[in-house]
């Protein structure tokens, strides 16, 4: 059972305005991206509680990793429609129209589309059809992303659904202190000034928080001090923490996960000629596997994970 969602007053604040919107008749699409563990999921979550309490039909699905293939997986999750029966194209996709259009004629609905970054090519080609269409209905489409692995399908929906007035809720890491609050909740007691620092090498993603007070806590390297306090002895990160991180990081290439175990010596981010004179390799070398975490949308380079590393800017 996961504790109280902290923070993220502003991303929720947002949502819920759309929702108010879309509960009379302003239909609209909302793009959430953040990094893996960053609480995309718990912000759809909390989402769909203030849309159930306002009346909303809240029709939820994840998209899964070994589904792409599927024909409109996500999409006929979402809508609980069994497409085992239609075989065109077409078909289906005048079907799941329908559907969408049959469920928000009952009462306003939020659509909730997780992990995106797993979503077939047909769900999304979907997906941009539906946002032509949402000003006209009462609903929401929120739909979440993370911004690794790139896939240019991925790039073009969102940039469609931006050039049609769509919103994009960007999950940038927690602040310091809000990491602290799951902190404290989690452990039940203030973290000391050594635990507090350990904190801040999470680079405010919550899941790296809760994964390294876990590992901290199997390693039995905690204690709670007199004053109640929580605090823990100065060693490396625990071994079971890197394995997390190892895992969220699997779908990059090897040759990306070495560059960057390389690249961590250099700080939480480094510029391409320090990485080149570590490695030995021109530059020009590099590009070729670290292009992977440059965000163009963003205008940034985005943070790779628990690495805590931002790739090099030109
Ligand atoms: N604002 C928050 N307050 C408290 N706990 C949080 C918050 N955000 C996330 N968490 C916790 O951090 C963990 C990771 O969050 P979540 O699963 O929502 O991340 P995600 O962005 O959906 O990751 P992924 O891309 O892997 O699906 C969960 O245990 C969640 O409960
Ligand atoms: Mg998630």
């Amino acid at each position: 059972m996961p504790g109280r969602l902290l923070g993220r007053e502003r991303e929720l604040a947002k949502l819920a305005e759309l929702l108010q919107a879309a509960s009379s008749g302003g239909g609209a699409f909302a793009w959430l991206e953040g990094e893996a563990g960053i609480g995309k999921t718990r912000v759809l979550d909390s989402t769909a509680q203030i849309a159930r309490e306002r009346g909303f039909t809240v029709l939820s699905a994840a998209a899964q990793e070994l589904e792409a293939h599927r024909p409109f997986a996500v999409v006929a999750d979402c809508l609980r429609v069994d497409l085992c029966e239609l075989t065109r194209a077409e078909e289906l996709l005048a079907f799941i129209e329908a559907e969408a259009e049959a469920e928000t004629a009952r009462s306003p609905v939020l659509f909730v589309l997780d992990d995106l970054q797993w979503a077939g090519p047909s769900s999304l080609a979907f997906l941009g059809r539906l946002a032509l269409e949402l000003p006209a209905l009462p609903a929401l489409v929120l739909a979440a992303a993370r911004p690794l692995p790139r896939r240019p399908e991925l790039e073009r929906l969102a940039a469609a659904i931006g050039a049609r007035g769509g919103v994009q809720v960007v999950l940038g890491p927690l602040e310091a202190a809000v990491c602290e609050a799951i902190a404290e909740e989690i452990i039940g007691g203030e973290p000391g000034p050594e635990l507090s620092a350990r904190l801040g090498s999470c680079g405010g993603n919550p899941l790296f928080v809760s994964e390294l007070l876990g590992a901290l806590a199997a390693e039995n390297t905690m204690q709670t001090r007199p004053d109640g306090s929580v605090e823990v002895g100065a060693a490396g990160s625990p071994r079971s923490l890197s394995l997390t991180v190892l895992g969220r990081l699997s779908f990059l290439p090897a040759e990306v996960t070495e560059l960057l175990a390389l690249a961590s010596v250099l700080g939480s981010s480094f510029s391409a000629s320090d990485l080149s004179l570590l490695t030995g390799r021109p530059t020009a070398q590099l590009w070729g596997p670290l292009w992977i975490g440059y965000h163009p949308r963003q205008g940034r380079a985005s943070t790779i994970g628990v690495y805590g590393l931002k790739l090099p800017t030109p």
